[in-house]
């Protein structure tokens, strides 16, 4: 008797604390959810520079789910040629260690890709600075943009400029629009540089956000001369600087070589070295990487130091230990100063060459 009351004791006993961990599951289910959602985007995500890591942990700010670059639909019916699995380009190495593609002409089809981004139809925030004798490139910036630069696309250009009135009329296509940010003007070119990280964070926070689910951030120096399309596009895109993209050990790289400024890194570290003429990604994540060239930028001139490429030092120093989702060939920012090589089949947009003496404030390379 005794022996039959305690098996059904514990029979009972067994269910309940099934019921009760059931319960209890659910209702941990349930309070965990809403905390491992994103914070709506008009909320600032927090970013924490952790110095022993090196890395930048943020709480993440959602896009709108079908405007992320994973999100890759096509439509059906749509022509195009069979892709390979064996055969591509050869020459060059077409996608990173950390498996991040690395985009050159003749890595993507661009019939694929157009039809997967006009349908995602994201709306595409250009940040560039003109101040002082700088406005004269945004004519050639903004009529060259429109014939190569996400063509079909909906792209808004933010124009941070010290001189309105010379800020160029010029024909855009349909959704398409400029937007003029008066900001004051600086005397050196090293500040012009620096405060371009100030006013985009600025106004980011205050108004792209808003508007936009990526930013690039471009120099106004340059004139599109090809396709600079929707491949560019990805949660981080980084593009090679044209001038240490091959046969250079990472130790001749121009990355900040001392210790007490923050963009410093180490001998024996790194992966590429990257220009801060064009960069771009989800509107979030570039905030946090503005935000955080300008932070550290500010940390820098506290201690007296400035990084030896301003942004672009503390830019690299980001990519090495957050690394971009999409690494963009030279194609996507040349030089007029240098002649390519085979390798580069097409230049999809190019620096100006320019009287650096004549146009910056105070000369200067
Ligand atoms: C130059 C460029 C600078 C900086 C430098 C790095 O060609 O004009 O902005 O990127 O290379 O060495
Ligand atoms: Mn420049």
């Amino acid at each position: 008797m005794l022996l039959n009351i305690s098996k059904a004791h514990i029979l009972v006993s067994f269910v309940f604390l099934l019921i009760l961990s059931g319960a209890i599951y659910t209702y941990l289910e349930n309070i965990t959810i809403p905390f491992t959602f994103c914070q709506p985007c008009h909320e600032n995500p927090e970013s924490v520079v952790d110095e022993a890591e090196k890395r930048v942990e943020t709480k993440h700010c959602p896009l709108d789910d079908s405007r992320r670059s994973g999100n890759l639909i096509m439509k059906a019916g749509l022509s195009y040629p069979q892709p390979s699995t064996l055969t591509g380009r050869t020459d060059v190495n077409s996608v990173t260690n950390w498996n991040a593609p690395l985009v050159w002409e003749g890595t993507f089809d661009p019939v694929v890709i157009d039809d997967i981004y006009s349908r995602m139809n994201p709306r595409v925030a250009v940040v560039v600075l003109a101040v002082g004798k700088y406005t004269r490139f945004l004519k050639g910036f903004l009529e060259s943009g429109e014939k190569y630069f996400l063509v079909g696309l909906r792209v808004t250009y933010y124009i941070f400029t010290d001189n309105e009135q010379d800020v160029p009329n010029v024909t855009l296509s349909e959704g398409r629009k400029i937007t003029i940010l008066p900001v004051p003007s600086a005397k050196r070119w090293q500040d012009v540089v620096l405060s371009k990280m100030k006013w985009a964070t600025v106004t980011i926070d205050k108004q792209i956000r808003n508007e936009a689910d990526y930013l690039f951030m471009m120099d106004i120096d340059s004139v599109f001369h090809n396709r600079f399309g929707a491949e560019s596009l990805s949660q981080m895109s980084a593009v090679l600087h044209r001038g240490f993209y091959k046969n250079i050990n990472r130790d001749g790289f121009p990355y900040e070589r001392r210790p007490e400024s923050k963009a410093y890194i180490p001998a024996g570290e790194g992966d590429y070295y990257y220009t801060a003429a064009v960069w771009g990604g989800y509107l979030e994540d570039m905030y946090r990487l503005v935000k955080y060239c300008y932070e550290q930028s500010e940390e820098d001139a506290k201690n007296n130091i400035e990084a030896v490429w301003q942004e672009e030092s503390h830019l690299n120093k980001y990519f090495l230990y957050n690394k971009p989702a999409k690494v963009l060939s030279p194609e996507y920012l040349w030089s007029d100063y240098d002649a390519p090589g085979s390798d580069i089949k097409l230049i999809r947009i190019s620096q100006l060459v320019k009287d650096y003496a004549e146009v910056r404030p105070n000369g200067g390379q």
